[in-house]
């Protein structure tokens, strides 16, 4: 890995599809980051196994194995901290992260999540789209604060939802543009393109116009 690389921390709990597009990107020369380590809440998860397969540290903090969230937090800091790393993305990790985790890493945790953010925080946000009855679905990366899906928006991609949709149809279509997405939104992130100002997102108007408009492929007219 050449220097002066942002070094991630990819906390999982599930396939990591999401990790995949990061390892991927990472592995272009030009990409402005490397993956040091990923951890995941779940020692049985498939993201574990990408991980290794890149050759980047892969670490289990089970929550099952610590009373208290804090202590689960702190060994999650741990790996970290020996890893060095300097941004936390997650990546379908199934936790909360509290505020005092967050202030050990300010402006420096996103996460993706499978909705045009606000609509449809927390779980299943696919499904709750197609409950809804929107015509329009996607993904959103964030910064992450303390509450569920709530942080400042970054960037954000869009898609059809189509009549026959099922949730599991929807789903694949977002999770496409997922992994296009959360690469474009670190590359932001990391080079100061963008940065996060309290509640809000700040960015470098120069050099990201157009690049955070919503992506729309396949949309039809
Ligand atoms: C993705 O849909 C992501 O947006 C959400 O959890 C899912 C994780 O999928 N937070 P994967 O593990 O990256 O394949």
């Amino acid at each position: 890995m050449s220097q002066g690389r942002a070094r991630l921390g990819v906390l999982v709990s599930g396939s990591g599809s999401n990790l995949q597009a990061l390892l991927d990107a990472c592995a272009r020369e030009d990409f402005p980051a490397e993956v040091a380590c990923v951890v995941s809440n779940v020692p049985s998860a498939f993201a574990l196994e990408r991980a290794r397969k890149a050759g980047v540290r892969a670490e289990v903090v089970d929550h099952k194995a610590f009373g208290a969230k804090a202590d689960f937090e702190g060994a999650l800091r741990e790996v970290l901290r020996d890893a060095r790393v300097e941004w936390v993305c997650l990546a379908g990790f199934m936790r909360l992260l509290s505020a005092d985790f967050l202030a050990h890493f300010p402006g420096r945790v996103l996460n993706i999540h499978p909705s045009l953010l606000p609509s449809f925080p927390g779980l299943h946000a696919p499904k709750q789209a197609l409950e809804r009855g929107v015509k329009v679905a996607g993904c959103t990366v964030h910064y992450v604060d303390a509450g569920t899906d709530s942080g400042p928006i970054i960037a954000q991609a869009a898609v059809p939802v189509l009549p026959d949709d099922d949730e599991k149809a929807l789903a694949a279509r977002i999770l496409v543009e997922e992994h296009q997405l959360y690469p474009l939104a670190v590359r932001l992130a990391v080079t100061g393109k963008v940065s996060q100002d309290g509640a809000r997102t700040r960015v470098d108007a120069q050099a990201t116009t157009g690049t955070l408009a919503l992506r729309s492929p396949g949309m039809p007219r």
